[in-house]
């Protein structure tokens, strides 16, 4: 039984301060050809719920209720090895290929006009597409470019025509390769060599068209010895070509010696993704700086999540003869201390959404995913879903208001002591605020207060205020028990008629929101 209101918490906002607007693109999400993202999770022909084009109806409702604004594609990993023309074209003549990042089969059924048609069924979202610079270059990315965005009138424009779109994608934001810093990328390279080979496509393309919105990558991680060099180096090669860099986090709680998890430094995840959004930032200024430049270079944070790296569903295929299609790979089930991380970590991107202008939730659909997809039945949410939905559906088009945070602590093996409540505050357009916040602690409830002093008298007449919690931190949600886990309404909100702050109770490892309009 946890003990009643040992830890305290006050956060305050005001209106007059704000941190940014928050861009639409930190809403985004990640579909990579890899185990069940793509075949059997967004595209299963003959599943009862798909379309024409094989697209699972299912999963393009719960894409929609997730409120996801971008996707990055087609990995990750697997898009070092691949060639986007297999992907085009009739489907039956595609060539089937070894994909080396997963080691699986790539059947190529699945291409960029598939991608492009399937978001314009979600509801017009953006596509983020990512070039080859691991086993290619600048030729390909450049006829990549001509095939996706020119209009008409040369060859590749005029293939694409032919091959169904009339219309050019129109893609804006494009990453010059994936995690190119890791060992385990296929045509990994130096930092010298990357930023020479990103700074020459990142020229090319743009001479196809200088709007162009480019990703550099940074980092794969906040941890990799070379981080820090990585990215001075890679900067400054290619800081007035770019709009981006690219920023990789995932979590897990790590085994401890007697086997048991360091849940208490997993719940403070956030404390780690704000340091490393604070040094790539101090990265991007240093180079400025140097560079004297005028021109401002933001973080895409597009890959970030929970991953139990480690565990058995990571394990990818092996042996010589064993490459199968669209394996079962990556697939964590979600816990409900994993939804509280999830939750604390885009209260963390939104804290910095003067920095963060894009963030790709890693990944959409079975793979590490917040939806899961069973082959010919259904399609369900995962407790990390919610956090994700409900930021969305709260914080889109709002701006963040800077937070004053006081708090009690509690006390990690890896951080050390850290704020056992996290939060911040969103403004609606619409005058409406919200609030998200957490509670880290594992045993303690919290009492939260907000003061909002602008909105003295202020009556707010539509309150929600929805916590996710369970006493039982593993509890998840399955095919078999589908809403296991869900947000409840938390009666404990009490807001003050007069002056309009509010004060709630907040379980131990627990994430709420609070919605005043
Ligand atoms: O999201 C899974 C993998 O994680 C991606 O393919 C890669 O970019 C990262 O290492």
């Amino acid at each position: 039984m946890a003990e009643r209101h040992l830890l305290s918490s006050r956060l305050v906002v005001d209106g007059d301060f704000v941190v940014a607007r928050v861009d639409d693109r930190l809403f985004g999400s990640f579909v990579e050809h890899l185990g069940r993202c793509v075949y059997g999770g967004i595209y299963e022909p003959g599943h009862p719920s798909a379309d024409g084009e094989g697209f699972r109806g299912d999963v393009i409702d719960l894409v929609r209720e997730l409120g996801v604004s971008a996707v990055r594609y087609p990995g990750g990993n697997f898009v070092s090895g691949y060639r986007w023309e297999d992907g085009v074209g009739p489907v039956d003549g595609r060539p089937r290929r070894l994909d080396l990042a997963w080691h699986s089969t790539e059947t190529n059924r699945f291409g960029l006009h598939e991608m492009a048609s399937w978001l314009g069924k979600v509801g017009g979202n953006e596509l983020m597409e990512a070039v080859n610079l691991g086993t290619r270059g600048l030729r390909d990315a450049l006829d990549l470019v001509e095939y996706a965005n020119v209009p008409s009138g040369t060859a590749l424009s005029d293939r694409r025509r032919a091959n169904g779109a009339e219309e050019p994608f129109g893609i804006r934001m494009w990453c010059l390769g994936n995690e190119m810093d890791g060992p385990w990328q296929l045509g990994h390279k130096e930092a010298g060599e990357y930023a020479a080979l990103a700074a020459s496509v990142a020229a090319g393309m743009r001479q196809i068209d200088p709007g162009l919105e480019l990703v550099v990558c940074g980092s794969s991680g906040h941890g990799m010895a070379t981080f820090g060099d990585w990215e001075r180096t890679v900067l400054d090669r290619t800081y007035e070509l770019v709009d981006f860099v690219s920023c990789h986090a995932y979590y897990h709680p790590e085994r401890l010696a007697d086997g048991s998890r360091d849940m208490a430094s997993f719940l403070a995840s956030g404390v780690d993704m704000d340091g490393f959004i604070r040094d790539v930032a101090s990265c991007i200024d240093a180079t400025r700086a140097r560079l004297k430049s005028g021109h401002e270079v933001s973080i895409s944070f597009d890959e970030w999540n929970v991953w139990y790296i480690d565990d058995e569903p990571s394990r990818a295929p092996e042996g010589v003869g064993n490459w199968p299609s669209a394996p079962r790979l990556l697939e964590d089930v979600y816990g409900a201390a994993d939804a509280v991380v999830v939750g604390d970590l885009l209260i963390t991107l939104l804290r910095n959404a003067d920095r963060v202008g894009s963030a790709s939730l890693a990944q959409l659909v079975n793979v590490i995913a917040p939806i899961m997809t069973e082959p010919g039945g259904p399609a369900w949410r995962q407790t990390t879903f919610y956090p994700f939905a409900l930021t969305a559906r709260y914080a889109r088009g709002g701006t963040v208001l800077e937070p004053r945070l006081s708090a009690g602590t509690t006390d990690t093996a890896k951080y050390g002591e850290v704020p056992a409540v996290d939060a911040v505050a969103v403004r609606g357009g619409d005058g409406s605020l919200s609030v998200f916040v957490v509670n880290r602690d594992l045993g303690r409830e919290a009492s939260f207060e907000v003061a909002v002093p602008q909105g003295a008298g202020r009556v707010w007449r539509e309150r929600v205020a929805l916590t996710l919690h369970d006493d039982d931190l593993y509890a998840c949600n399955t095919l078999g028990d589908q809403t296991r886990v869900v947000p409840h309404d938390n009666a404990t909100l009490k807001v003050d008629e007069a002056d309009g702050s509010l004060s709630i109770t907040l379980p131990p490892v627990s994430w709420t929101v609070i919605h005043l309009s």
